[in-house]
């Protein structure tokens, strides 16, 4: 595991950057791993001015979420797959038809979550994924408890996650109880993997994923055991370690 503490948001930003520049730039069809959330989006602005500036091009790549809210569909404002439309992919020149997440409206939301991971396998998996970090270590909607070896399904979110995402809904009633999400194993399986956070709020995660016991109780220490991991932090993220 890389751990690279940079000096401000925007090194921050550029550090994740060059992860994918790296990948976009090896060759035609990169399978990306997207995430929501707010601590990738300076890096997506990033992205998004090397492509508006520096050429920097998504023509042919393809890229799958992490995760969706279960029972809103893909063009609900807090879907997570119009997140990431807003973010980045309407602002580069990725085809927004071949970027997939987990159908959050299917009748059959399980059915709907192996499908999804059977999606990511038939594309030849995830070249890099981009991950944040919850506050209680949870990556993608893997709370803490999940298993190591968990596949995309169907999780109940904790109260502290429902909290921590109703600031971008009206109401924090309106905060969906469940998602569909990637689980760990599924995760493990990408071939690289940025996860990147700032802000003393995460500090204890930052020190358990990087120092801790590999354990559910704090998901992301599962990414120790991946070969290819790099953690891009700010000061007051790394702040415990
Ligand atoms: C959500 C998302 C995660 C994200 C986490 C942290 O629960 N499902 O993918 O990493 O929140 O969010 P933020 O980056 O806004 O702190």
């Amino acid at each position: 595991m890389e751990i690279v503490i940079a000096q401000d948001a925007a090194a921050g930003a550029r550090a994740v950057a060059d992860e994918f520049e790296q990948v976009l730039r090896a060759g035609d069809g990169a399978v990306l791993g997207l995430a929501t959330g707010s601590s990738p989006v300076a890096a997506y602005a990033e992205l998004i001015r090397r492509h508006r500036e520096e050429g920097l091009s998504f023509a042919g790549a393809r890229a799958f979420l992490l995760d969706e809210y279960v029972g809103l569909p893909a063009d609900h404002p807090q879907s997570y797959h119009r997140f990431i439309r807003e973010q980045l992919v309407d602002h580069v020149d990725l085809d927004s038809s071949t970027v997939i997440s987990p159908d959050g409206a299917a009748a059959d939301p399980a059915e709907e979550a192996e499908r999804y991971d059977a999606a990511i396998a038939a594309a030849g998996g995830v070249d890099l994924q981009i991950l944040g970090i919850g506050v209680n270590g949870h990556i993608a909607f893997n709370e803490p408890g999940s298993s190591l070896a968990s596949r995309t399904r169907v999780v109940a979110l904790t109260r502290s996650t429902i909290e921590a995402n109703a600031r971008f809904f009206d109401r924090a009633e309106d905060v969906p109880r469940h998602a569909l999400s990637q689980g760990l194993g599924t995760i493990r399986e990408a071939r690289r993997i940025v996860l990147t956070a700032t802000g003393e709020q995460k500090a204890a995660a930052v020190a358990q994923l990087v120092e801790g016991a590999v354990s559910a109780r704090w998901p992301a220490t599962v990414l120790q055991l991946h070969p290819h991991v790099t953690v891009v932090v700010d000061e007051a993220a790394a702040s415990r370690l």
